[in-house]
């Protein structure tokens, strides 16, 4: 009797103890996933962004005020500009397709270059995730209710 029940324990355990360390490796290399991107996302920016938007993500002085030339200086990307405004997909449309339609009106003028043809769509992600990393705790929580609703919209 005894050893029939230790017998019927046994691959209870082992199907346990299988099933932990499955998640548990799965949680880690989600883990090592969402690391990489984010360093990967941090040399794209400093390599191609940071000349504009700043090494801190502060953005150039007087952002809010055209230039001479009548186009708006690099704002920052930090929680003082408003890039944390958008949703992620209209941040990724951003970076791909530069300031053109639908994310500026037809002809309009500005600095920010169009970054397809220099990165591809997982570095535009990195990049965009590696931005999103710096914000604050409140800024990010609003910023996912913001993406939530795009995300409704589309629906
Ligand atoms: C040559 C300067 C320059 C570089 C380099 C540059 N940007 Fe920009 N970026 C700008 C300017 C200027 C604007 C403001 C656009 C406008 O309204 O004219 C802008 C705006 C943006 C916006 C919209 C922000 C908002 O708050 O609405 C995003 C997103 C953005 N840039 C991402 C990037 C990323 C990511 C990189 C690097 C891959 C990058 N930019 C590199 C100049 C630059």
């Amino acid at each position: 009797m005894f050893l029939k029940t230790k017998k019927r324990q046994h691959p209870f355990l082992h199907m346990t103890l299988f099933c932990i360390v499955l998640i548990a490796s799965f949680i880690m290399h989600a883990k090592a996933t969402a690391n990489d991107q984010l360093k990967r996302g941090e040399l794209v920016y400093q390599r191609f962004c940071s000349l504009c938007h700043g090494a801190k993500l502060e953005g150039q002085e007087n952002w809010r005020i055209r230039k001479p030339d009548g186009k708006l200086p690099a704002p920052p990307h930090d929680e003082t500009g408003h890039t944390w405004h958008h949703a992620d997909e209209l941040l990724f449309g951003i970076t791909k397709k530069g300031m053109v339609p639908p994310y500026a009106p037809p002809d309009y003028k500005s600095d920010m270059p169009a970054w397809e043809g220099t990165l591809n769509d997982n570095d535009i992600r990195a990049v965009i995730a590696y931005i999103k990393s710096r914000w604050p705790e409140e800024t990010r929580k609003i910023q996912a209710d913001i993406n939530n609703e795009a995300l409704q919209r589309r629906r």
